[in-house]
């Protein structure tokens, strides 16, 4: 298993969550979702501890759902509130519930120990919500792959030049050496590649037309958010690494959601600089964002379809592959200390009787 559970991942958007009885899966888990009256959203376990039918098969009474097969009913809590045909609630009936939290319009559950569950791990950027930078939510995407080879993907500046021509890459930066550093939580992996052609993104956005200054930063943020911070500069002006603002600045960010082990979503969304309010820029850009990831898919669904083969030898590792080898020693870490430690068992009652 290599799934970090004491850790907010992002269960989707503000407005995917409404009236509806939404389930989804998370490490394993399987959760049913809704927006309660009072506008917070509940996160339960989808199983009734009954006779184990989902309770998103179910239906919403309320603030409640009550169970497809038999009829007992939950609150947003996980507390049973209802057993028909009897009067005593037991105190085995209720499912677990998880600590949801919601902002700029992106929703996050905590997947861990519950006395654990802490707002203030959830990641933060200065620039969200911040009046200078406009954020756009894009979109889901969906890899058959596990979360590791999707979020190493994402502390890999040297695959764009291979992956990404006609977008985010072009040959200039083939040969230029990536540099790693571990800050915190994050593993950052970045280079600049100076007076060079701009690639397409710069070309359709900020217009440069003769050479530029371009960067890209990739931040991995454990367990699995990612930030690339790129843009470009008019090559004249030689930015300093420290002034990255006054060129035409773009974060992408990517919320990596492990569904299972041979399933992710990645949750994308951009913020930039330039052009804010401008939502016919968001849609554009979108529609670049769209072609990279569509070529990352396709490269991570065979990657993974390859690594369920038998193999005789270990995938060799070369030297631009400093970011991902931290990243997953990283991530060996946490899962070997939250194996040692007590997570509370999840309580699955199988033929407890109640009369
Ligand atoms: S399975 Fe849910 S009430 Fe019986
Ligand atoms: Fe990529």
């Amino acid at each position: 298993m290599s799934f970090v559970k004491n850790a907010w991942y992002v269960a989707g958007w503000s407005s995917d969550f409404g009236e509806a009885l939404v389930p989804l899966t998370i490490l394993s888990q399987t959760l049913v979702m809704f927006r309660a009256s009072d506008g917070q959203i509940a996160a339960l376990e989808d199983r009734c501890p009954h006779r184990q039918l989902p309770l998103s098969r179910g239906k919403r009474i309320g603030d409640t759902i009550q169970c497809g097969y038999h009829g007992m009913t939950f609150n947003g809590a996980g507390k049973c509130v209802r057993v028909p045909g009897q009067d005593n609630l037991p105190a085995s009936a209720y499912v677990d519930a998880f600590s949801v939290h919601e902002a700029h319009g992106i929703v996050w559950v905590w997947m861990g120990d519950p006395a654990q569950a802490d707002i203030a791990k959830i990641f933060h950027l200065e620039e969200l919500g911040h009046p200078d930078w406009h954020l756009h939510h894009g979109d889901k995407l969906h890899i058959k792959a596990n979360y590791l080879n999707v979020a190493e993907n994402l502390v890999d500046p040297a695959h764009v030049s291979f992956v990404h021509p006609t977008t985010l890459g072009n040959a200039a930066s083939e040969n230029v050496p990536v540099h790693v550093k571990t800050s915190g939580e994050a593993i950052v992996a970045w280079r600049w590649i100076r007076d060079a052609e701009p690639i397409g993104f710069f070309k359709a956005f900020g217009g440069f037309t003769g050479n530029v200054d371009r960067w890209h930063y990739y931040y991995l943020h454990l367990p699995s958010t990612a930030v690339i911070d790129f843009g470009s500069a008019d090559a004249a002006a030689k930015l300093d690494e420290d002034d990255r603002n006054q060129g035409v600045r773009i974060f992408a960010l990517h919320f990596v959601t492990p569904v299972t082990e041979d399933y992710t979503i990645d949750h994308w969304a951009h913020l930039r600089n330039t052009a804010l309010g401008d939502e016919a820029a968001s849609a554009q850009m979108d529609k670049m964002f769209r072609i990279a990831f569509a070529e990352d898919k396709e490269i991570l669904e065979a990657v993974h379809e390859e690594e369920q083969r038998p193999h005789k030898r270990k995938p060799i590792r070369i030297a631009i592959d400093k970011g991902p080898n931290v990243y997953r020693k990283r991530i060996r870490d946490l899962v070997e200390v939250e194996a040692t430690e007590d997570l509370g068992e999840p309580v699955h009652p199988v033929f407890v009787q109640h009369d």
